[in-house]
């Protein structure tokens, strides 16, 4: 669904909201905090201080606030207070915030503590990555362009894309149409038209592409237990290119 002014000012609000989560809770991240505290951080200041509503909480049986997906988990990591957060681990953190029924869905990646270099290097590019899946957003281009140009540069740096999760149209539906996958064809797919808003999320891995899913019926790890990093934003088409929704203050974009 294209939005107009109005509605694009409220998806503007709730990015704002969803960006402003994962500034409050970079500095809680460090060895020794269970994922299960820094969900619960992240739900009360959602919830008093922004006076929002945590998207995650409900949406088809998932009970927390934010996904926590460490190392070797690609996705939807479920927090748990007896996950404890050590020295080198690194860590996906996802939040959707809905505000006035608009829904702001982002996330990045945390190092906890010291890293080795090449988890580093799995973060940069996959943030480089979701940057040129960003910069192929314009309107007349088309879907597969922000495909093709996250895989090149993925498999460029002899990394892999997953392919059974993508982003999403986004609005006052959570996971709306159109589907985002992060390979594909450049010239490919749907056309990209001005007042799109929807999210680019890709994950990376170090290995191979293919994911498991664990017995709690939300995990998703890579199969062969080597790293996967994954970086995400809301974005809207404008009359030129994207306008990124949840920037955070630290970008430098
Ligand atoms: N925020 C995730 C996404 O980027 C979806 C999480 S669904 C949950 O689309 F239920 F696992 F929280
Ligand atoms: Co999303
Ligand atoms: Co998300």
């Amino acid at each position: 669904m294209l939005k107009n002014i109005e509605e694009l000012n409220g998806m503007r609000e709730a990015g704002k909201l969803a960006s402003e989560v994962l500034e409050m809770i970079g500095s809680f991240v460090k060895p020794g905090i269970s994922t299960g505290e820094l969900d619960k951080i992240c739900n009360e200041y959602i919830i008093d201080i922004q006076k929002a509503i945590p998207a995650n909480v409900g949406y088809r049986g998932f009970e927390k606030t934010l996904c926590t997906s460490i190392n070797q988990v690609i996705c939807h990591g479920i927090p748990d207070f007896n996950r404890i957060l050590k020295n080198g681990d690194i860590m996906n953190i996802d939040v959707t915030v809905i505000k006035d029924g608009w829904h702001g869905d982002t996330s990045k990646m945390f190092l906890v503590g010291k890293t080795q270099a090449h988890n580093e290097r799995l973060i940069n590019i996959t943030q480089e990555c979701l940057y040129k899946g960003i910069e192929a957003v314009k309107p007349g281009a088309r879907l597969g362009d922000i495909g093709h140009a996250i895989q090149t540069h993925a498999e460029k740096n002899y990394y892999s894309v997953v392919e059974e999760y993508c982003g999403h149209g986004i609005g006052k539906i959570y996971h709306d149409e159109p589907q985002i996958l992060h390979y594909g064809l450049a010239n490919s797919g749907q056309e990209i038209v001005e007042g799109m808003c929807f999210t680019i999320e890709p994950m990376i891995n170090i290995g191979s592409k293919f994911t498991k899913l664990l017995s709690d019926g939300w995990t998703v790890e890579t199969q062969d237990g080597r790293n996967s990093a994954q970086w995400e934003h809301t974005i809207y088409v404008n009359e030129s290119g994207a306008e990124i929704l949840t920037l955070r203050k630290e970008e430098n974009l």
